[in-house]
């Protein structure tokens, strides 16, 4: 929920981590902070605002010099975004000074005791909780940093990735992490710590990530030493080498992510099915299943769980699953699963979606899943984040960074994923013919194509939302495969432009929604040929009858929605069960668009992050 970014080195600190911070503010942006330790002393600036207004601070009081540093950008849990609230936050000696991406669920009990003794809090945070834990620690039992953290984190309860200086020891930095993501750079004579590898990847290409209770303690000139937090014991990490480059993460010539990864969606859906599809041979390719092919052949049932737009995709799923694969699927918000007492065991498997891999809450249903026993299966799309390492087999959607807080890209490489999953399990069962197989198979492949035409008329929906931008509500309708796209595509608007928007299944309109329509109501329907088209366009003739104004999503060449409907936007026509990853398209632009016109900050929208690390 927070980027955490930190250098130790020969560099200009307060630079790079100003740069880092820019490119984690997916992660947070309601307030951001930095610590410079220079000439024997910590100098921290902090600010209620974006990372450029901190810049603009730093600069105007010269407070930019150092190459030891920590620098946040936060998206508030505990305390209102405000210049106090932000990190980085300083112990009460101002020795100490601490970043933290998590929550510290004990924080009031510990706060409690250290009032007690005397420590007062300048914060509502409880980021100040803990670093004065650490201080008391450490005059307890005169500890060195690196003790004194490992014992404070003993007892906290929460999630946590930190950063940890002590100025008594300025050759050095602890970092520790606990459900949230944290991965060191290893630059020659130089360390590097961030909520992701996107701050450093210019600089180095060897990265660290931490697992859960893990620490190190990073040391300039020195090797760092690695331990485990619980019980004390030295180990020695992978390092990895990272595959990202810098025009992965940068915008690449688009105003905001949002657009760029909108556009990148015809090349992400072919990474994504690279190597893994051959329709020459007829043949999909997928180790993560291959491996427990017989797990999925007699699950009992599939449970997927995933929140906001990765649930929506698990929708799509379960109409995909049961249509080719002939296996019940349950489709789960996490955040329910997980405080439920669902009927799980090892009979089951349980699929977790999630682009960030990080979701609090998917990760809490994963580890309640596999303490019943179920078998789960993941798919991300960041490579080596905790639910790819947390479930028992995965695929990655290698949609590549998605950096716009509206998720695009990752919704229509999942679907392809899971299309590629059902598709191989109903070939292995014989629940679908050799042609039917065929057919799925050569249409998948046309799927980036036919997205590459759909963003070439992209004109037509951005007239429609010069029309529409100023309206107060809007509704989306779908049908089977295409209900999901009807609240994604609801949920996108929403999410960016603050215009109240509700997804249906079209046929559930007149038990209730029916009654907001009039005039002002546009209605955005998805109305392909194939799979409920008459009925749809019943449904269209209701909505008209109470004078609605109806965009509708056609095939090209469709004659008879274009005369009852307002606007229409042409896609390319496909199978079906493949459609979701076109229809999905002019929503995501016309939501776009309309967020653009009314001024909003499109990849950064108010009171969201991108990955959502707590409940
Ligand atoms: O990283 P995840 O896929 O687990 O994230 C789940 C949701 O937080 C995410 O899809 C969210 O709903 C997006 N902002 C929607 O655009």
């Amino acid at each position: 929920m927070c980027g955490i970014v930190g250098y130790i080195g020969h560099r200009n600190a307060s630079e790079l981590i100003i740069k880092g911070l820019k490119r984690l503010e997916y992660r947070g942006y309601d307030s951001a902070g930095i610590a410079l330790f220079n000439e024997s002393q910590i100098k921290v600036t902090k600010i209620k605002g974006k990372v450029s207004d901190l810049e603009t601070k730093i600069i105007r009081k010269k407070n930019n010099s150092g190459s030891i540093g920590l620098g946040h950008t936060r998206w508030a849990t505990h305390g209102v975004p405000s210049d106090i609230n932000s990190h980085p936050h300083l112990s009460n000696s101002g020795d100490l000074v601490i970043i933290h991406n998590g929550i510290i669920e004990n924080y009031a009990a510990i706060k409690e005791e250290l009032v007690n003794r005397n420590f007062s809090f300048k914060s509502d945070t409880d980021t100040e909780v803990l670093v004065n834990l650490i201080e008391a620690v450490q005059k307890n039992g005169n500890y060195k940093l690196g003790k004194a953290v490992q014992i404070a984190l003993n007892q906290v309860i929460g999630a946590y990735a930190i950063a940890v200086f002590d100025i008594k020891k300025p050759n050095e930095i602890v970092v520790a992490r606990l459900g949230s993501p944290l991965a060191i750079g290893i630059g020659k004579n130089e360390f590097f710590i961030a909520s992701d590898a996107s701050p450093f990847i210019e600089y180095t290409n060897n990265a660290i990530y931490l697992e859960d209770e893990e620490m190190a303690i990073i040391r300039l000139h020195k090797d760092a030493i690695y331990r485990k937090i619980k019980n004390d014991s030295l180990f020695d990490p992978y390092l990895q080498e990272l595959k990202l480059n810098i025009e992965q993460i940068e915008k690449g010539g688009y105003e905001h992510f949002m657009m760029k990864e909108i556009f990148e969606q015809p090349k992400a859906i072919e990474d994504t099915y690279r190597g893994r599809l051959n329709v020459d041979k007829g043949i999909i390719k997928m180790a993560g299943i291959e491996d427990h092919l017989d797990k999925f052949l007699n699950a009992q049932k599939i449970t997927i769980v995933a929140c906001g737009t990765s649930w929506h995709a698990a929708l799509v799923a379960e109409y995909i699953f049961e249509d080719l694969a002939r296996i019940p699927v349950e489709v789960e918000y996490a955040s329910e699963f997980r405080y439920r007492n669902p009927i799980i065991s090892d009979k089951d498997i349980v699929v977790a979606i999630s682009q960030s891999g990080e979701t609090a809450d998917t990760l809490a249903a994963i580890k309640l899943a596999k303490g019943n026993g179920a078998f789960v299966f993941g798919i991300c799309n960041v490579v080596g984040s905790s639910i790819s390492r947390e479930t028992d087999a995965g695929a990655y959607t290698h949609a590549g960074p998605e950096i716009g807080v509206a998720s695009t890209k990752a919704f229509t490489t999942q679907i392809t994923l899971l299309t590629l999953i059902a598709l191989k399990l109903a070939k292995e069962k014989g629940t679908i013919s050799n042609s039917n197989y065929k057919r799925h198979l050569v249409e998948l492949e046309t799927i980036p194509n036919k997205i590459e035409k759909v963003l070439r008329s992209d004109s037509v929906t951005r007239e429609i939302a010069q029309i529409y931008k100023d309206a107060s509500n809007f509704l989306y309708l779908g049908r089977g495969f295409n209900f999901p796209v009807a609240l994604e595509g609801a949920l996108k608007l929403k999410e960016i432009s603050y215009i109240h928007a509700e997804g249906y299944p079209a046929a559930e309109m007149k038990h209730g929604p029916i009654a907001l329509i009039d005039e002002n109501m546009p209605i955005v329907v998805i109305a392909t040929k194939f799979g409920h088209y008459e009925k749809i366009i019943s449904n269209i003739q209701e909505i008209k009858s109470r004078k609605g104004k109806i965009i509708c999503v056609v095939n090209e060449g469709d004659k008879i929605v274009k005369e009852l409907a307002d606007h229409i936007i042409e896609i390319p026509e496909s199978l079906e069960l493949l459609s979701p990853m076109l229809t999905t398209i002019p929503l995501q632009l016309l939501s776009y668009h309309i967020a653009v016109m009314l001024g909003k900050n499109v990849d950064q929208p108010r009171n969201l992050a991108k990955s959502v690390t707590v409940e």
